[in-house]
């Protein structure tokens, strides 16, 4: 027995290395691939056929560059793609692979928080209008448990690609889609950043709300759950190799990559091109 595969991280994107930052946080022992789709990105408000198309082709290359697991730490992909992937693809490319995405965490993590129930899902559009998070949180917990509202934040995404984090641009478009949030539902106690760039925009988010309001990004969420998924499956994590290291790939400028990727990993980061259609 060898242990030589790796952990594919993969996002439309930078934003999945808020999840990475925090899987290493908590497992820095293996050896991680990180891909994101720049060329291509934002996925958010593309539709299914394009996510899963696009999705498929990033999971098929991470497996070439000898991932054994892949997390889809996007959650437009999660929510577009995983279960195709995990249900008609995987066992035609190799059943013994994994892939796993970000929602069903998430889910699972949300009675730790919310006292009253009432819950808000800040997402891309996509992942919004595939009403993944109702649905799955209604399958978990059974319909009514949870009172959900949903909201996309369209503009979050292109002010944390261009590191406006604290600025009056950022602090209008934060009030403006807390305010309809809130005008939707003002019992929410409980936030969840349904997309991986808004964790960036946290500080910000909680200076604007009550302080009873949890704000729940998905990072520590992810990174515990592949923990506890490592530790129940040996069979796929005795092929992982100890080697403590990140190898960084993007579909688009190296040198842009290099400069925004270590904004979200507050480190250095130097990155390889590779074309994945
Ligand atoms: N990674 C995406 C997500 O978490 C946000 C960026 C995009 O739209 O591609 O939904």
């Amino acid at each position: 027995m060898s242990r030589q595969e790796y952990i594919g991280v993969f996002d439309s994107g930078y934003g999945g290395l808020t999840i990475l930052k925090e899987i290493l946080q908590e497992l820095p022992g293996y050896h991680y691939i990180y891909l994101g789709d720049n060329a291509r990105a934002p996925y958010g408000a593309r539709s299914f056929e394009t996510v899963y198309q696009y999705t498929i082709e990033a999971v098929r290359k991470l497996f070439e560059l000898r991932c054994r697991l892949v997390i889809l730490a996007c959650n437009t992909a999660s929510a577009k793609a995983l279960r195709t992937i995990q249900q008609v693809d995987l066992p035609t490319i190799d059943p013994e692979k994994r892939v796993l995405g970000v929602i069903r965490p998430s889910i699972e993590a949300l009675s730790a928080y919310s006292t009253n129930g009432h819950i808000g899902i800040l997402a891309t559009r996509g992942t919004v209008a595939s009403k993944s998070y109702p649905m799955e949180i209604n399958k978990l917990y059974g319909e009514g448990r949870y009172h959900i509202t949903q909201l996309s934040c369209p503009m979050w995404v292109p002010l944390v690609e261009n590191n406006e984090l604290t600025g009056e641009g950022a602090k209008y478009f934060v009030q403006k889609y807390l305010d309809e949030l809130f005008l939707s539902d003002p019992a929410i106690d409980t936030i969840v950043l349904a997309c991986t760039h808004y964790p960036l925009l946290k500080p910000l988010i909680s200076s604007m709300v009550p302080e009873y309001v949890k704000i729940v990004g998905q990072g520590h969420i992810v990174a515990d759950r592949l923990k506890d998924y490592l530790v129940r499956h040996p069979e796929l994590e005795k092929y992982l190799a100890r080697e403590a290291c990140v190898d960084y790939y993007t579909t688009d400028k190296v040198e842009l990559f290099n400069d925004m990727g270590s904004i979200f990993m507050e480190q250095e980061i130097d990155c390889r091109y590779v074309q994945i259609c």
